[in-house]
């Protein structure tokens, strides 16, 4: 994909898109290779690379780095990045300067989370000629005011509310949508009620499209098991297995091999 009318003929033809994180150059050339729509240059990299507990320490230089690295690896991808924490609860004007600088590192557009009380702010970006994408249901960001990390939208009044909200993005002239550990039911009637495309992350297979963090894709940590993620690869033991078989041939002086010695 490489611009949002391709996001919206996806949408009217029913292909499913297909969207991964990545934060550098190495996945994003891989993810390209491999025919992926789209890349999230997500704010889980402070997470996921970072080591931090919450994606509330992704900062706006963090962000800038890892998405002109993404576009390094991809340079003909649709790239997404994200706003980070409270870069859009500022107003336009920092919004617009955060967004203006991943918009010159290389990102296609922009994703922020939630809508009550920035419509103006997501307004102002996609008058300005910045594409937008929603993101509802599990915001991340808001992980303390949610209680953790929980599907949203189950009781009907919630349901309700994410409707809305889901509508008041396309209004505002958000080009996708993100729908992130909601019920079925309601990534169903979401995608029905929206002419822009739905991208999912556990939240079942109705949407327009999918999207996961790579890592979880490819099994890389031991720890985080999300039933929703499936594992393509046992990441994790594949490559500890190669780092522990190095190490060894190290210690053991089979590395290097005559073969290996330059001159
Ligand atoms: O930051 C991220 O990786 C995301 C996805 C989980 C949708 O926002």
């Amino acid at each position: 994909m490489k611009g949002i009318l391709d996001f919206a003929r996806a949408r009217r033809d029913g292909r499913p898109i297909g969207m991964v994180t990545s934060y550098d150059a190495w996945s994003a050339r891989l993810a390209a290779q491999a025919g992926v729509d789209c890349l999230l240059v997500g704010d889980s990299v402070a997470m996921v690379v970072h080591g931090f507990a919450d994606t509330l320490h992704a900062t706006p230089e963090m962000m800038v780095a890892h998405t002109a690295a993404v576009r390094r690896g991809a340079p003909e991808l649709f790239v997404v990045a994200d706003m980070p924490f409270l870069t859009f609860r500022k107003g336009p004007e920092t919004a617009l300067d955060v967004a203006g600088a991943l918009m010159r590192a290389g990102a296609s557009a922009v994703k922020l989370e939630g809508v009550r009380g920035h419509e103006r702010t997501v307004e102002q970006l996609v008058g300005s000629g910045i594409p937008v994408m929603g993101h509802l249901g599990l915001t991340p960001q808001s992980v303390h005011q949610l209680g953790g990390y929980r599907v949203q939208g189950r009781s009907a009044e919630d349901a309700a509310r994410l409707l809305e909200d889901a509508r008041t993005l396309q209004a505002l002239g958000a080009f996708a949508l993100v729908l992130e550990c909601v019920p079925e039911q309601l990534a169903t009637d979401a995608t029905e009620a929206l002419a822009i495309p739905t991208i999912g992350i556990g939240s079942g297979p109705r949407t327009s499209g999918q999207v996961l963090v790579l890592h979880d894709l490819l099994g890389l940590s031991d720890e985080f098991r999300p039933r929703f993620a499936r594992r393509y690869l046992e990441g994790h033991a594949l490559v500890r297995d190669a780092l522990q078989r190095y190490v060894t041939d190290v210690r053991e002086a089979r590395f290097p091999a005559r073969e290996e010695v330059l001159c």
